[in-house]
């Protein structure tokens, strides 16, 4: 990068504010540069971009943990089902409509259903719940993230009332997938299904983990290409965290500053993407999720799981958040959300061209 200066940046910035595209290799020198400068004016077009659109305003999603158990065996994941010490549970149906209950009381007005992989939860299982949650909370929006099932399955579901859906793609490179996940797992069946999700017509994330084990800027070049042109409605990114008993358990974690770089590099890519500043962002970072909001993100997710569970949903070590009440929780991030000059809304949060007028 010899020769490339602040003045250099300052111009690739407002071309990728302007234009919402760079050259591959435009793109790589952001993702590389460390320099603090870079940053800082990253975050303020960021900022300066999605307050444009979604002004100050912060949707909170209530996330429900409902299973850990998962067939699959992806390699950096603290739950995959070689995990032989991982504490397993699932949440019964009243179970989670307590929690959604609870959640609406204290605001909510999304719920997150999140698990493994449990082949517990069939589709009847599924739509016995999706359609009992939509029953209770009419005004409310459920996104389900189950990871991969056919077509058929995401209709159902659909059908039942599911609104939204989060599938992290993970890494837009084939090689890249193939080295996280284990043989069994495909990097096209993945992508298959977010194709699948969005033609069903779900608000559809997908995303990646920042500093996961074998990532170069070559590969986050492409997951900006992906973006670009899946145009997701949502974009769930975070760092890579070790969890102790994974064959990467020794490996490095992902940084806070290229998390909140590449926030703000995607809130000028897809200015009116639904953005949340993650918990595991909030794990390698006591303020990480009020910096991942000063560069762009506009979603948080509180945790609503019932607190005896909390600490078995582990997906990495450290993970914060396990011993709150939802009660208290809500009102830590509505506490933190205000100190960096933001507010709390009491709104589904669609994406803005599923708004109703
Ligand atoms: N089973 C569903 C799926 O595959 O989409 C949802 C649950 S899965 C645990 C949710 C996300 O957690 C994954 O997409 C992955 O990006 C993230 N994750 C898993 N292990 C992680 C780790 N060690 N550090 C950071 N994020 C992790
Ligand atoms: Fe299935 Fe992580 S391996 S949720």
């Amino acid at each position: 990068m010899a020769g490339k200066d602040i003045a250099y940046f300052y111009e690739l910035i407002d071309r990728l504010a302007k234009d919402h595209d760079l050259t591959d290799e435009e793109f790589k020198d952001l993702i590389i540069t460390e320099d603090p400068e870079v940053y800082a004016l990253l975050a303020s077009k960021a900022d300066e971009a999605r307050q444009k659109i979604y002004g100050k305003n912060v949707y909170l999603r209530g996330l429900i943990e409902f299973t850990d158990y998962c067939k699959n065996n992806c390699r950096y994941c603290g739950i995959r089902c070689g995990n032989k010490n991982a504490e397993r549970y699932r949440l019964s149906e009243e179970d989670i409509l307590s929690c959604c209950d609870m959640g609406y009381e204290l605001g909510f007005r999304t719920f997150v259903l999140q698990g493994g992989e449990d082949p517990f939860f069939n589709d009847d299982r599924l739509v016995s719940i999706v359609s009992s949650i939509k029953k209770a909370h009419p005004d409310c929006a459920i996104t389900l993230s189950v990871g991969e099932r056919e077509k058929d399955s995401y209709q159902k579901l659909y059908d039942a009332g599911a609104d939204r859906y989060l599938l992290r793609h993970e890494t837009a490179d084939k090689a890249h997938y193939e080295l996280l996940h284990p043989a069994e797992m495909s990097f096209e069946h993945r992508m298959q299904c977010l194709k699948d999700l969005k033609e069903i017509g779900y608000q559809v994330g997908c995303g990646m983990m920042l500093g996961s084990p074998g990532q170069k800027p070559e590969h986050l070049v492409k997951d900006l290409r992906f973006l670009q042109s899946f145009k997701p409605h949502m974009v769930g990114i975070g760092p890579f965290i070790p969890h102790h008993d994974t064959e990467y358990a020794d490996c490095p974690a992902g940084t806070v500053e290229m998390t909140l770089k590449l926030l703000s590099i995607i809130r000028l890519l897809l200015p009116d993407v639904l953005l949340p500043a993650t918990t595991a962002l909030g794990t390698i970072d006591p303020f990480g999720r009020e910096k991942g909001l000063k560069a762009g993100a506009n979603v948080i997710m509180p945790n609503l799981s019932p607190t005896n569970v909390r600490g078995k949903y582990l997906l990495y070590d450290n993970k914060i958040c396990t011993g709150d009440e939802a009660a208290e929780c809500i009102r830590c991030m509505t506490r933190r959300v205000e100190s960096v000059g933001y507010q709390v809304v009491q709104s589904r949060g669609d994406h803005v061209s599923f708004q109703r007028s």
